[in-house]
């Protein structure tokens, strides 16, 4: 009965701030499933699990226990009962993070978790959920998707500006790093859904996206 709405694309296409505004603008939940794979990846490297070994990885995989807030005003991930926002923002887990999400592993425990959680809110309403593969394979049911894009020198600007000391130049390398790991992986490449709606944001505002979303979802 509730509504969910998909809203993949690669990073710096404005996707998270998007996604928590129309959120909010409905009054449904909100996930940010690249938090789960950032909590994921954070917990290894400090169990110092080598990341270079898939199969390490995937033994390890099923081990901390994740719990999400989905509520839009206070996103939040916690890892074994601690708080954990701050850390899975760091460089050394954005470096880290394509070559934990690219184990199967990986992969089936968070989408297994996706799926309870977007059961649930849709007992209240709905939600808006954000990722790589949301409209393709965790909620291929979704009736509205949308597919963010943005310029690569958009969305390296966007990073640059979230993250101290680092440069647009920087940023536009890291991208195009983390695009390439993302989208030719064997499970679940980034990829849009046939029936995704594609958002361009690199000239819009973000209370445009917004009423761009928004306008989608009456459709
Ligand atoms: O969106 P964010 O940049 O936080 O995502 C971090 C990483 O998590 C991505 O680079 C990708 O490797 C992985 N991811 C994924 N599937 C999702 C969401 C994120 O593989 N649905």
């Amino acid at each position: 009965s509730g509504l969910i709405v998909a809203m993949d694309g690669p990073s710096g296409s404005g996707k998270s701030s998007a996604s928590r505004g129309v959120a909010r603008a409905l009054g449904l939940r909100y996930l940010d499933t690249g938090a789960m794979y950032r909590a994921l990846t954070w917990w290894m490297l400090q169990l110092e699990v080598d990341l270079g070994d898939p199969a390490a990885i995937a033994a390890r995989a099923g081990e901390p226990m994740l719990e999400m807030n989905t509520d839009p005003d206070f996103p939040g991930v916690t890892l074994d009962g601690t708080r954990v926002d701050g850390p899975i923002r760091y460089p050394e887990v954005t470096r880290a993070v394509s070559a934990v999400s690219a184990v199967p592993e990986v992969r089936r425990r968070l989408v297994a978790l996706q799926r309870e959680l977007i059961e649930a809110a849709l007992k209240e309403g709905g939600i808006v959920v954000e990722g790589r593969d949301i409209g393709t394979v965790v909620a291929p049911q979704a009736p509205v998707k949308v597919y963010l894009t943005a310029s690569e020198e958009a969305r390296a600007t966007r990073r640059s500006a979230e993250l101290a000391g680092t440069t647009v130049a920087a940023q536009r390398v890291e991208l195009a790093r983390r695009d390439t790991l993302d989208s030719t992986r064997k499970a679940d490449p980034l990829a849009m859904a046939a029936d995704a709606v594609e958002l361009d944001t690199t000239a819009l505002t973000l209370d445009e996206v917004v009423a761009e979303v928004l306008r989608l979802v009456k459709e």
